[in-house]
């Protein structure tokens, strides 16, 4: 019997890995734990809410006597820890909140879980989720491999680096079982509308301009969000502790290109004519700092535990606009309020 705090487990990719974890292993038990941040929706976990197997705590991770209380509470036997300010624009905002979730909360877990395991770590783990933007960023050519050295240049790179840092630290010194997955840009649903495909699909939606940061040849490397859950469930039960995984989509676009094909599927779904949509592409100041190009080199989780990408982008992409266009509610709840104030601060 298993029992495993997920940590973010309300944002885009907690919910999708407490839905797999809840759902896949009814004999364990899954408490998320999430401070619900404007990132954060229970609406996303709906249809696994009433579970028995499953349980919601409203809590932040940097909060260590509500982290010590979980783990009396609970017994946990494993962590997958998923929470984190995640949109790198925020980070050039306002660095200081990416410092304190994503370094103090996982130090603080990291801190709560040893003493919590100290007695026996036998049987126990502490799995972070992190990205691949520890890396830096690449040239023309050229993969990030596990080893690769981290080059972190936003303060949300810097700050996911910080964190496997932290994780790595409490392995080799305290001997806390640990492993680190690093996995390239995830779409898919769920996915907030700040990000740069959910943020598209919304704008082709409503007639919207579509904001492209530079010149639009920045190139990201898009893996479907439940390729990376599944990822995590195969290192989480069969992965070596004190390992390092890059799990990547070899999947990679420009920016323009990629939007391009959005407005492409986009058109045809709505019964537009063709082209349309590109009206809509509207060239804007580049982000500071921005990453040129990012790549995984997965070949370490393929030979090791057998993980391919299970989808095509095309049609990952066309699951994704068909998900937006059918949950038009979940849509137009989170683009309310506090999400217009932030577009309109960002983008004018
Ligand atoms: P997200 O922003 O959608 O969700 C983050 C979740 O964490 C939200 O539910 C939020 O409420 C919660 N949270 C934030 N601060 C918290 C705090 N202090 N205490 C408790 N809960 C808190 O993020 P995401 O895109 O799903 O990313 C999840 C993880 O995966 C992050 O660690 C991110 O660095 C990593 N990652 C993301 C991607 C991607 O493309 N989105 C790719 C690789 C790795
Ligand atoms: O690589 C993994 C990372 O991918 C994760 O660690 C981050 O949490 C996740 O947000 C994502 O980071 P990116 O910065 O790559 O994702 P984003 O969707 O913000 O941007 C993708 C690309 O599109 C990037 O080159 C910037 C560009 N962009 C983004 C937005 C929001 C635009 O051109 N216009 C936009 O409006």
């Amino acid at each position: 019997m298993q029992t495993i705090l997920i940590t973010g487990g309300a944002g885009f990719i907690g919910s999708h890995l407490t839905r797999l974890f809840v759902t896949k292993y009814p004999h364990y038990r899954i408490v998320n734990v999430d401070s619900l941040t404007y990132a954060g929706n229970l609406a996303n976990l709906k249809d696994i809410e009433s579970a028995p197997n499953y349980t919601f705590v409203k809590a932040d991770i940097t909060d260590m006597n509500a982290m010590q209380q979980l783990f009396q509470q609970f017994h946990f036997t494993g962590v997958l820890h998923c929470a984190a300010e995640s949109h790198v624009d925020r980070s050039i905002t306002d660095p200081l909140s990416f410092v304190k979730t994503n370094v103090l909360g996982t130090a603080t877990l990291l801190q709560v879980a040893k003493e919590a395991w100290k007695t026996d770590f036998n049987g126990k783990l502490f799995y972070h989720i992190s990205t691949d933007e520890v890396y830096g960023s690449l040239g023309d050519t050229g993969f990030f491999h596990e080893h690769t050295s981290y080059d972190p240049r936003s303060p949300y790179s810097a700050s996911k680096a910080s964190s496997d840092h932290f994780v790595r630290a409490y392995y080799h010194t305290f001997d806390l079982p640990v492993k680190i997955s690093n996995c390239s840009n995830n779409y898919g649903p769920y996915h907030f509308p700040e990000k740069l495909i959910p943020l598209s699909i919304n704008n082709i939606i409503n007639n919207r301009p579509l904001p492209v940061y530079g010149k639009g040849e920045n190139i990201r490397d898009w893996l479907f969000v439940e390729d990376h859950v599944n990822a995590i469930d195969l290192i989480y039960h069969n992965g070596k502790i004190g390992e390092t995984y890059n799990i990547g989509g070899h999947n990679e676009w420009t920016n323009i290109n990629l939007i391009k094909e959005l407005c492409r599927q986009m058109d045809a779904k709505l019964n537009r004519p063709a082209g349309s949509s590109l009206q809509l592409i509207t060239f804007v100041k580049d982000r500071a700092g921005h990453d040129q190009r990012y790549a995984i080199d997965a070949t370490k989780l393929k030979n090791e535990l057998g993980w391919i990408p299970s989808l095509q982008f095309e049609e990952g992409l066309a699951k994704t606009i068909d998900w937006y266009l059918n949950n038009s509610n979940w849509l137009n709840e989170v683009v309310t309020g506090h999400y217009q104030e932030y577009y309109d601060k960002q983008y004018h």
